[in-house]
């Protein structure tokens, strides 16, 4: 194998789908909009998936999730819809909905260690059931027709081997186009070192192309993982968050910083798209937890990015955030002595 002439900038297709580069945006719950996916494609990212979205509330036509989650702009393609859900038949109903809204790709969760999700049998539970998994899957792509790929943990704790038993099945019987491993078992949830050894070594077993995310917050973490693991494709999770740029990083289109204008033009442009997304009211809420990501970014002490994030989470406009990212607001704050509540 000539690993050393593999690169992040290399095109690729999975399932069919002609993919820019390896460099894709993870699902992320309750972020994975899609706005924050276009963000990622405007920086380089070959390819985003959704945050996971209810097979049962799609199939159900619960009107915020059909409207809102499975919303996907004109300039996003190619994208990927990430559905929960342990039912074949509701799979198949949903994953027909994904396609008529656009999407190229549907990506199964068979890794979310949630309770809520894992109680239904959906996410991380479908590790204890692979017929059941083959079955969601296949459904899925019979109901689509569309590419299916499974993103999933090594396994339910330690040393139990069901996600790679999972993944041999998926890729033998389940028809899939693809797996993303996130070597962590689902007991770790979101800490712990990724065991990209045993990521390889499915890299080098399977037949399908496998994706790999899990500790991947710089470019530098990133373009290891790739290396070591032989994956096809990184997914940045954590390490996007607030940091489109990462994305230009990794197909080697930047290799500065952003600036403080680059930032502050790009919590606005978040600020404008969330607002057209979900409406002033919603979008003000909704922000917040994106808030700390930009004030991080933005440098300054601890103190003064305390007393800045203390503002914004207070704000009742988006243009009050605006005027406090922008220093207008905050400046005269500080001046008047504010500081955090104890
Ligand atoms: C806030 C948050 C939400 C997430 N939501 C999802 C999700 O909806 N579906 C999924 O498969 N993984 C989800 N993940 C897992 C990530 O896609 C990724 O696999 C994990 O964060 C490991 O990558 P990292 O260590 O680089 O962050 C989520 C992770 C975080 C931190």
């Amino acid at each position: 194998m000539n690993c050393m002439a593999r690169a992040l900038t290399d095109p690729w297709t999975l399932g069919g789908v002609e993919i820019p580069n390896r460099v894709v945006l993870a699902p992320l719950a309750g972020i994975g909009n899609w706005f924050v996916r276009l963000q990622a494609k405007r920086y380089g990212a070959g390819l985003a998936v959704s945050e996971m979205v209810s097979s049962h509330a799609i199939f159900h036509g619960n009107e915020r999730t059909c409207l809102e989650m499975l919303r996907i702009h004109p300039d996003e393609h190619p994208v990927s819809v990430q559905l929960f859900g342990a039912d074949p038949d509701v799979m198949a109903a949903a994953a027909e909905r994904v396609a008529a809204a656009g999407a190229d790709i549907i990506d199964i969760n068979m890794g979310c260690p949630v309770p809520k999700v894992c109680k239904t049998g959906a996410g991380a539970a479908l590790l204890d059931d692979p017929d059941k998994a083959v079955a969601v899957a296949l459904a899925a792509a019979k109901g689509s027709g569309l590419p299916i790929t499974v993103k999933l943990r090594t396994g339910l704790r330690p040393g139990d081997g069901k996600g790679v038993a999972l993944a041999r099945a998926l890729a033998e019987r389940g028809g899939v186009a693809g797996l993303c491993v996130h070597p962590r078992h689902a007991s770790q949830r979101h800490a712990g070192v990724p065991d990209y050894a045993l990521a390889a070594e499915l890299v080098r077993e399977l037949p399908v192309p496998v994706l790999i995310s899990g500790g991947l917050r710089s470019a530098q973490q990133a373009r290891d993982a790739f290396e070591q693991t032989g994956a096809e494709a990184v997914l940045l999770a954590r390490g996007s968050l607030g940091n489109p740029w990462l994305f230009a990083e990794l197909i080697g289109e930047r290799d500065q910083q952003p600036s403080r204008d680059e930032i502050l033009a790009e919590v606005d442009w978040v600020l404008e798209r969330a607002v057209e997304h979900m409406g002033e009211d919603r979008a003000n809420r909704y922000l917040r937890k994106f808030y700390p990501w930009y004030i991080e970014r933005l440098g300054g002490t601890r103190a003064q990015q305390a007393v800045l994030q203390s503002a914004l989470q207070q704000t009742s406009t988006t243009a009050a955030a605006r005027d406090l990212f922008h220093g207008a607001i905050l400046d005269d704050l500080v001046a008047a002595g504010y500081t955090l509540a104890p």
